[in-house]
This record gives C-alpha cells, structure tokens and sequence, in this order.
C-alpha cells in the first residue's frame, strides 16, 4: 500500500511509520511527505530516510478548499492511495474528506471520543482522568470523529504533568500507527455502519482493538 504521510512538525510518528516500512516484511510503503510547515523537523527524517518530500503552505492559498486541493493533487501525483495524518494540524475540508473516505487515517493522543482537540493532556489530568492514551482511526469531516481502528491505554499517574503523560501516550503511539497501518494494508479492516471490524487477529499486549466480527 502506496502512503503519502502528512505532517506540520516533528514526525516523531511519521519516524515509527518509516522505521516499520523499513522491514521487509512490511505490507505498505511512504511514497510521499507532505508538509504545511517548511520547518518541520519531519522532513529531515523523511529526506534521512530517501522519501519525496513536498511543502505546501496553506498561507499561501486563498481558501481551505484550494489548499486541500493541491494536497489531493500531489498525493495523486506520487502515487499514493492512502493518506495518514501524523501530527498534521490542520482541519481539514469536507471536500478532502471525502475524496478520501476510509483511505485516510490519523492518530490523536487521548481515548477518543474523549479529549479531541488540543490541550488533551491538561484537560485528562485537569479532571482527574484514571486513563488516557492514543486513538487511530479514520477520518470523518468533524475533527477528531470518525470510526476507531485501534487504542491504546496508559495510566495517568498521581505525580504527571502534560509533558510527563505525554511521554507515556507517545511511546505507544509508535506502536499503535504502525499496527494500524499493517492491519489495512493486510485488507483486515472493514468499516460497516461506520464500525470498523478487523479480521484475525490478536492484539499485542497493551493495545485494544476492535474484535473480529
Ligand atoms: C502526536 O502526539 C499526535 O498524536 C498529535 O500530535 C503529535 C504529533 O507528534 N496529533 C494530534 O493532536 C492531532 N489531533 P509527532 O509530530 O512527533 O508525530
């Protein structure tokens, strides 16, 4: 499976997602890094690691509609026919959405539907959340919405600060996006009813995902 991975910053999932296409074994390929930001620190890992990389600053677009355009443009462009947002921070239009429905995933760092947007690790330890953790899931046009894939928990613990839980969200994260990106590149996950279903197979231990129909 062909990916174009999008990013605004330090792609420190983009980096989990390069190192496990890096094994041979490995069912899916980044032919594309697309940045908003000329200074993310995601592109350095990207041209590390030989992949095409591209800026498209939405600044310079009138609107968000012709912004997302030329986004589905160079996807197509590199040939890519799967879309994962990695720390992309931009919403993104319904039109986008669309064209790329069950093709295009994102990570976010809580328990969705919990905590979307941004501030997820204040707000958990701000109203005493016992657990957070990571979200992979498809897209939908509202932000943070959309059918789950795979989670993964971690504690909060009595002594976090947002940085320290972070942290522990993070290491998971590394963990979760790649699975979930085998899972589809296996052809083992369905959407049904806006549920998504994922054929044999049994989660590594710590992450919780969605059973076998
Ligand atoms: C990650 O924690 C990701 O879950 C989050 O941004 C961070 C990007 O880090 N994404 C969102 O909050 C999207 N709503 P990275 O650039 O090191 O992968």
């Amino acid at each position: 499976m062909k990916l174009a991975v999008l990013i605004s910053g330090r792609g420190s999932n983009l980096q989990a997602l390069i190192d496990a296409c890096a094994a041979k074994d490995f069912p899916a390929e980044i032919v594309l890094v697309l940045s908003n930001k000329a200074d993310a620190l995601g592109l350095e890992r990207a041209h590390k690691a030989g992949i095409l990389t591209q800026v498209l600053n939405h600044k310079d677009y009138t609107d968000r509609d012709s912004f997302d355009r030329a986004m589905t443009d160079a996807i197509v462009a590199a040939g890519a026919e799967f879309v994962c947002l990695a720390g992309f921070m931009r919403l993104l239009s319904d039109d986008f959405v669309r064209t790329w429905h069950d093709k295009l995933i994102n990570i976010h760092p809580s328990l969705l539907p919990a905590y979307k947007g941004l501030h997820v690790h204040e707000r958990a330890i701000e109203e005493g959340a016992r657990f957070s953790g990571c979200t992979v899931h498809f897209v939908r046009p509202a932000m943070d919405e959309g059918p789950i894939i795979a989670q993964a928990v971690v504690p909060v613990l009595p002594d976090d600060t947002p940085d320290t839980l972070a942290a522990r969200i993070l290491e998971q994260e590394h963990v979760l996006y790649p699975l979930a990106v085998r899972l589809i590149a296996e052809g083992r996950v369905r959407v049904t009813a806006e549920t998504v279903r994922i054929d044999d197979h049994q989660p590594p231990k710590g992450a919780l995902l969605n059973p076998a129909s």
